[in-house]
């Protein structure tokens, strides 16, 4: 890759990740990597950011980074922790803070210098921390103030390294993306060309020297990942990809027709492959989530297989992995949090398929991919469609899957989802989804008593999936919702809505 690139260092902040997207959205490219792994080609890299830590620097277990080869000789921004460690162990003070000192704040004193331009004074910063720098380190001078923080931000003389005890990186910290680019363009003089028609061209070629003549064998889900890799792909290598969408069963209503014939649309080289009955033969019975998972994926791995068998010399198996994925497996506190639920499709398929693995989104995150999808001139409502668990409705129907209960559910997501796009909703909201309920709950219709199903609705907004929060829909819209359900879907009379945020609730209900 012929840009400018930045390496961040990872002290296991929640931020971190937020570093690296705030810097590509200057179209810089960075790389996160824990501090104790940094790469060996430090001549890559032009400028080094430290992340902040939930560690402290007085604690005897501090995080000691090898600042051989970078300090002093790169430019370097230190970020909280890193501000504090720089403090630290050369020849300042850090000591635990006597005021609270997280949330917002605003500069109380700005120094003239480059890396404070176009900040002034009152911005709001954010802060997260409960260290504070007391004594600035050996040549450290004094760029700005807070009421509270008297040294939120430093420079070392004599060498570009900065430090700030804010945040710049989360949104709360109004001129961050200023503080940023001053860094990373006016100091470091960082090239900022990394865009995603750029992103586009060079993975086109690169993706051509890799893979040749060689076919190459995908698995469509429908989802903007998959389909981004895909298009990707298709530029590079044409009809030597060979897409594969699999039918579970368990998709919504009227989709593995409508997205297959979008697939084809888009000139895709696509088979769509419908195995429902073979998925909805190996889950019943099955209540648990994770039993339902485990078939839902085995299933999905032999039907796949039986197809690209089927294909004559492939040697490659694409996937849509994208950086959140690489990062987690790499993290500087030790690597993927306690599995909550077991997601079938992260972590790709087993050895046996013999297949070289190729992921031409493995360097971007979710909004990267996206933009990347729509500088390939890709359709909007495809790029913004909600995300869709792998397991599809097998985890909205809690216990056993009977066709009946995927019929019920099929109908009422669909008047939940159409509905949202109606009423303007739909991109509002980062994931819906209705539940069917194991329950069945008494109502009258007509003068007939009934004795029906009760369904969930759920709306959430999130950035990532990680934390989510329950949309407040206007209840003009849930009320009518609930109608429709109710009048339109034969074996349902009860409408709930889910107002449970994430933690201490998930997205899904399984
Ligand atoms: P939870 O329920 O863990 O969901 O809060 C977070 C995000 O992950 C999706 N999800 C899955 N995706 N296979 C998937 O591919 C799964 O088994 C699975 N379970 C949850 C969920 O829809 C949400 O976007």
């Amino acid at each position: 890759m012929q840009h400018d690139k930045v390496l961040i260092l990872d002290f296991g902040s929640q931020y971190t990740q937020l570093i690296a997207r705030r810097v590509r959205e200057l179209n810089i490219y960075s790389e996160i990597h824990p501090f104790n792994k940094i790469p060996k080609q430090l001549n890559d890299y032009k400028a080094v950011i430290l992340s902040g830590s939930p560690m402290s620097v007085r604690s005897a277990e501090a995080f000691h980074p090898e600042l051989k080869g970078i300090r002093g000789e790169k430019p370097l921004l230190a970020v909280c922790y890193g501000a504090q460690y720089l403090a630290h162990f050369s020849g300042g003070e850090v000591a635990e803070s006597n005021t609270r000192e997280y949330g917002r704040a605003n500069l109380s004193f700005v120094e003239d210098d480059l890396f404070l331009e176009n900040i002034s004074l009152g911005s709001q910063v954010w802060m997260s921390h409960s260290d504070t720098i007391k004594t600035l380190p050996t040549k450290g001078k004094l760029l700005a103030s807070t009421h509270d923080v008297k040294n939120a931000a430093y420079k070392i003389e004599d060498e570009q390294t900065y430090a700030i005890q804010f945040h710049p990186e989360v949104y709360h910290s109004t001129d961050g993306k200023q503080l940023l680019e001053n860094f990373l363009v006016k100091i470091a003089k960082l090239n900022p060309d990394w865009t995603p028609n750029a992103f586009v061209g060079e993975t086109v070629e690169g993706l051509q020297a890799k893979i040749g003549d060689d076919k190459v064998v995908l698995g469509l889900s429908g989802g903007v990942d998959s389909s981004v890799a895909a298009m990707l792909l298709h530029k590079a290598i044409g009809k030597n990809l060979y897409c594969i969408f699999v039918n579970n069963g368990l998709l919504r209503k009227n989709e593995f027709v409508d997205v297959l014939e979008q697939y084809k649309g888009m000139g895709l080289n696509v088979k769509g492959v419908d195995a429902s009955a073979r998925f909805l033969d190996a889950l019943a019975g099955k209540s648990d989530p994770e039993e339902k998972r485990k078939a839902i994926g085995r299933v999905f791995i032999e039907v796949f297989d039986d197809e690209a068998n089927q294909l004559d010399g492939v040697k490659w198996l694409a996937q849509g992995t994208i950086y959140p994925d690489v990062i987690e497996s790499v993290s500087a506190t030790g690597g993927p949090s306690a599995v909550i639920k077991s997601h079938h499709n992260v972590g790709g398929l087993p050895d046996f398929m013999k297949l070289k693995i190729v992921e031409p989104l493995r360097l971007l995150f979710k909004d990267e991919v996206r933009r990347v999808g729509a500088s390939m001139g890709m359709d909007k409502a495809l790029l913004g469609r909600h995300p869709f668990p792998g397991p599809g409705l097998a985890i909205r129907i809690l216990g056993d899957i009977t066709p009946e209960k995927v019929r019920i559910l099929q109908e009422v997501d669909a008047v939940f989802i159409n509905g949202l796009r109606d009423a303007g909703l739909y991109d509002k909201v980062w994931q819906a989804g209705a539940i069917l309920l194991p329950v069945n709950s008494v109502g009258v219709m007509g003068d007939e008593r009934t004795y029906e199903k009760c369904v969930a609705l759920r709306a959430v907004e999130s950035t990532d999936g990680m934390t989510a929060d329950w949309v407040n829909l206007p209840y003009e819209f849930l009320q009518k919702t609930s109608n429709d359900i109710i009048n339109k879907v034969k074996g349902v009379n009860r409408v709930v809505y889910d107002i449970s945020s994430k933690p201490p609730a998930t997205i899904e209900w399984e």
